[in-house]
């Protein structure tokens, strides 16, 4: 069945995002009116082996506003029982008894998908190591996408960072190419450019995408720049000038009226902080949606497991 668990972001049809957004329409005003008490009888599990801010936060506050309860731990790998031994299966069998839905960030790539297959309530991967996925955030990327450009055919969107390891970037791709006559230009240095397997997967939905090392001649034709970090530390004493991926006035200057700008976050250098202001900066627009499609996400998946 569709959307047991949420570990990919393969698993969304165009159907069932549309029911999302609408859904996340309804939970803009809900939230404007201070939240609901609908689920109030539910518990969800916060189950974090690696650092977040947005994420964690933004779940949490969605089952606060859905009327629900949260069960945490701040930091999965010291204070849960991997640190004596446990393992992860072990952990969700047990957590999976005491709440009605488990949000996991894992370290480890396939971490999600392990713990989907021991639990007896539905798992959402808030991501799943470096190079996994990061299906929930591809979910408010896409929903910010529509919000603002009003469409999700016909559009060109350029992914720029660290896109090999980039999971992020990975769910946005495989999101955008459920969509009519988009083009993907992914811009990433050489070496970090984005995988093999999400190229193949453009190639069998018909997707264009182009690959390039650098954002001249792109950056002014298209409608969405999703930008990314590229950590520093993976260059390795090597030089490269990575500012050339950075987003400044001078970059502003040649991207269209009407495109946006957005960003999972945290960000380093890779975004001024002076083009905060202009308004085609949708990035902080973007992560206050986290809250609404989290929130229509959780309940989405609580009503189907209550039918
Ligand atoms: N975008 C994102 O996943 O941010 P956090 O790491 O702060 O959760």
């Amino acid at each position: 069945m569709l959307l047991d668990h949420v570990i990919f972001s393969q698993q969304f049809t165009v159907p069932i995002l549309m029911e999302l957004f609408n859904r996340t329409d309804q939970m803009r005003k809900i939230v404007k009116r201070g939240g609901t008490l609908d689920y109030q009888k539910k518990i969800m599990a916060t189950l974090f082996y690696a650092p977040s801010t947005r994420t964690r936060f933004s779940f949490e506050a969605a089952m606060f506003r859905l009327g629900g309860n949260v069960l945490s731990t701040e930091q999965a790998k010291m204070f849960s029982s991997e640190i004596k031994g446990e393992m992860l299966e072990d952990t969700i069998r047990i957590i999976s008894n005491y709440c009605d839905i488990i949000v996991i960030r894992h370290h480890e790539e396939g971490g999600a998908k392990r713990a989907a297959e021991v639990s007896s309530v539905p798992i959402i991967n808030a991501g799943d190591g470096s190079g996994g996925q990061h299906p929930t955030q591809a979910l408010l990327d896409l929903y910010t996408i529509y919000n603002e450009c009003k469409t999700l055919d016909g559009l060109s969107v350029a992914i720029i960072g660290a896109l090999d390891k980039g999971r992020t970037a990975r769910s946005l791709a495989y999101l955008l190419s459920k969509f009519e006559r988009t083009k993907i230009y992914f811009i990433a240095p050489e070496e970090m450019q984005i995988k093999q397997d999400i190229l193949d997967h453009l190639d069998e939905k018909g997707i264009s995408y182009e690959l390039s090392s650098t954002t001249d001649k792109i950056i002014n034709k298209v409608d969405v720049v999703y930008q990314t970090r590229i950590d520093k530390d993976r260059l390795k004493g090597k030089e490269m000038d990575l500012s050339v991926y950075n987003i400044d006035q001078e970059v502003l200057k040649k991207m269209k009226k009407n495109s946006i700008i957005l960003h999972p976050l945290p960000r380093s250098v890779e975004i001024s902080h002076d083009v905060d202001t202009d308004k085609r900066a949708a990035y902080f627009r973007q992560s206050e949606n986290g809250l609404y499609v989290r929130m229509a996400l959780i309940s989405f998946l609580l009503d189907k497991n209550s039918q």
